[in-house]
């Protein structure tokens, strides 16, 4: 041991550890003024009771990556480069300014929507054509390239899926709903078609439930993790972690059964040959 309390006794070392103390008050002092400034992925999505455990768990890499990480690194190098571990995140104040510093309006006849970013939020303004307007604050993105999406809280624990969306090729927003649709349309951005919770979560998050409450028309989500992280495809890993030697449900999948797992997600439902028929 380089330094040993126990044999501290004459006046250098004495001082020298004064001096340590010092140090460390003020690094203390420092790391919580630093980390009392609120960032936009500081705030909360859903009710403030699901906030703390869930922003925890919204971190990439979740706490459950980095576990597995200590004894896989390879595999988990190369899920961190990958677009599933940002299938779906917090917004992140260092990535996401830039796109909104464009302060950027995308109008149609209804509608001017436009993007704006301040130290302290990011916001979607929508300002009607009686220049009514009205503000979104985006706290979470889905997509990597060429496409970003904002998802938006409104009531009942939704996120919304916003209109104006980002385009990683020219570095613009433009309207993703090409159509007009009227406000009471199913897909309509504000409305049930473009409801994260119930459209979008359950292939772009890991371990996700919708708790949808249909007595008060909300609902209560919780997840495992943002992103789809190894959970999500190597199944029930709880034995694993206490015993390394009870493999993971996924092991000695054939390579039919592996693509279904990939299916569940990757297929959408389009013909994969001109002559399908079931
Ligand atoms: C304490 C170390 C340890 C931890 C933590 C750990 N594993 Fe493992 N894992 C092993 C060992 C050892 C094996 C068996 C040898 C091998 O195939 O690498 C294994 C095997 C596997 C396999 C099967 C490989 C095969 O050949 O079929 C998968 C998948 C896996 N682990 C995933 C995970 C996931 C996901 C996590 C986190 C939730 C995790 N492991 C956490 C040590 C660990
Ligand atoms: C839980 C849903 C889900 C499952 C299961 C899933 N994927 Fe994905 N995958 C996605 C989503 C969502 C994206 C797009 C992420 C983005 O761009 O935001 C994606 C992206 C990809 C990409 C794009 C390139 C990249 O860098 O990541 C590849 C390749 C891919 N998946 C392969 C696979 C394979 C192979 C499997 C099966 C072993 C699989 N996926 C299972 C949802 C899933
Ligand atoms: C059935 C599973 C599934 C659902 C539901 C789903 N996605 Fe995806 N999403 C994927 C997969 C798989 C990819 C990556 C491969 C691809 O692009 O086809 C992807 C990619 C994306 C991308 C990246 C850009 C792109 O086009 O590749 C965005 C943005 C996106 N999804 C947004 C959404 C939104 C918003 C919703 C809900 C309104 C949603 N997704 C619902 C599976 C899904
Ligand atoms: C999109 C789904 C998906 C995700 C996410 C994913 N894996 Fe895998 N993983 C697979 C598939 C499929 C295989 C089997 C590949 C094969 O048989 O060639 C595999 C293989 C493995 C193996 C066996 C070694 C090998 O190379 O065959 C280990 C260990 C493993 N994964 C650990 C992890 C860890 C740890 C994470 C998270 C950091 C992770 N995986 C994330 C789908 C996934």
């Amino acid at each position: 041991m380089l330094f040993d309390p126990h044999k501290c006794l004459g006046f250098t070392c004495r001082l020298l550890t004064l001096v340590a103390c010092a140090l460390l008050a003020f690094s203390l002092f420092l790391f919580e003024a630093c980390s009392s400034k609120t960032s936009p992925a500081d705030k909360s999505i859903f009710s403030p009771a699901l906030k703390n455990a869930l922003a925890t768990r919204s971190a990439i890499p979740s706490p459950d990556v980095q576990a597995c990480a200590a004894c896989h690194p390879a595999e988990f190098e190369s899920w961190m480069k990958s677009q599933h571990a940002v299938a779906n995140r917090l917004v992140d104040a260092e990535v996401d300014a830039a796109h909104f510093q464009l302060e950027q309006s995308v109008a149609n006849s209804a509608l001017r929507t436009s993007t704006a970013w301040t130290e302290e939020q990011f916001s979607i303004v929508e300002t009607d054509s009686n220049d009514v307007a009205a503000t979104y604050e985006p706290v979470a993105v889905i997509g990597v390239e060429p496409l970003i999406q904002y998802l938006v809280p409104t009531e009942g624990g939704r996120l919304q899926t916003a209109n104006v969306s980002y385009d990683t090729r020219s570095n613009e927003w433009f309207n993703s709903q090409e159509t007009e649709y009227e406000p009471e349309a199913w897909q309509h951005w504000r409305n049930r078609g473009m409801t994260w919770n119930s459209q979008c979560a359950f292939c772009h998050m890991t371990g996700f439930e919708k708790n949808y409450d249909p007595a008060t028309d909300s609902y209560d989500s919780s997840w495992q993790a943002m992103g789809i992280n190894c959970v999500q495809c190597h199944g029930d890993v709880d034995a694993h972690m206490k015993d390394m030697s009870v493999l993971p449900t996924s092991s000695g999948l054939s390579s039919n059964q592996l693509q279904s797992a990939c299916a569940s997600c990757h297929a959408r439902r389009e013909e994969l040959t001109g002559g399908f028929a079931a």
